[in-house]
């Protein structure tokens, strides 16, 4: 493929990575926010909805590249999708401190633009025991912040500086933490909905597919290997 294709490719998905994050800002410049009847919880949601479903998009590259040596190229995007998940995961965190947890941000930005950044702490301390409170209380809170963290760890070490110092194959095995932050991620969805609603299956059937598909690719790889070995002994 290309130099020209990538970079063409790579905009696109700028754009459409972006398109969620934009319909956000235009409901916060715009009266449309106030249609909804729980504006904050909607954001919660979508935010949470976005995380996930760009970290299928990027668990789904590596199982197409290999259907063809054609689709190889769809490597090159796996790691720009992976930090849009990061990108929304942190978005969705900072959705639960700002917005869900009660910082009063307003205040905050007008002790600063008085000339008081402290206000900025003040707020955060106000909050600080009640997010901690909830955090000991909530196990869909634990698990959401241990797939954030995870999350967290492989954006640090995104950069390719990182992955030559680390090593390909050690920075691989880092990498399937992805996986892990997945399926944390749907713990955390069915933790927090009530009995009942039955609102995470897709997502639970769209993960379970995915991983399906890297476990029968193991398996074909190594009984390949053993065929490969007995022909040659
Ligand atoms: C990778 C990490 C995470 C993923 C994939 C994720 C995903 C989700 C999803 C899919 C939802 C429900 C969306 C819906 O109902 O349509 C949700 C809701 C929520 N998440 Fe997360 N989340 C993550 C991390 C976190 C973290 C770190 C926090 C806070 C510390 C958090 C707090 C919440 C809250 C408060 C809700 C709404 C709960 C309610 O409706 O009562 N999440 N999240």
């Amino acid at each position: 493929m290309s130099r020209r294709a990538i970079i063409i490719i790579k905009t696109l998905l700028h754009l459409l990575c972006l398109a969620p994050f934009a319909w956000l800002l235009h409901l916060f410049t715009s009266s449309a926010l106030s249609n909804y009847a729980d504006p904050i919880n909607y954001i919660t949601h979508f935010t949470g909805d976005w995380t996930l479903n760009l970290l299928f998009v990027t668990l789904a590259i590596t199982p197409i590249r290999r259907l063809s040596p054609a689709l190889a190229f769809l490597i090159r995007f796996r790691r720009l999708l992976g930090l849009y998940a990061f990108f929304y995961a942190t978005l969705h965190l900072s959705t639960y401190i700002f917005l869900f947890s009660g910082y009063d941000i307003t205040t905050a930005l007008a002790g600063l633009r008085a000339g008081h950044p402290s206000e900025l702490v003040t707020q955060w301390k106000l909050i600080w025991p009640r997010m901690v409170g909830d955090a000991l209380k909530r196990r869909f809170i634990q698990v959401g912040l241990f797939a954030w963290t995870l999350l967290l760890a492989l954006a640090v070490t995104s950069p390719t500086f990182i992955l030559r110092a680390m090593g390909g194959k050690n920075w691989q095995r880092l990498h399937r933490l992805i996986y892990v932050a997945a399926i944390a991620g749907i713990i955390h969805f069915w933790w927090l909905v009530k009995k009942g609603d039955y609102s995470p299956a897709f997502d639970t059937l769209v993960l379970t597919i995915l991983l399906l598909a890297r476990v029968a690719y193991v398996v074909i790889k190594r009984s390949k290997k053993t065929t490969a070995t007995l022909k040659s002994a």
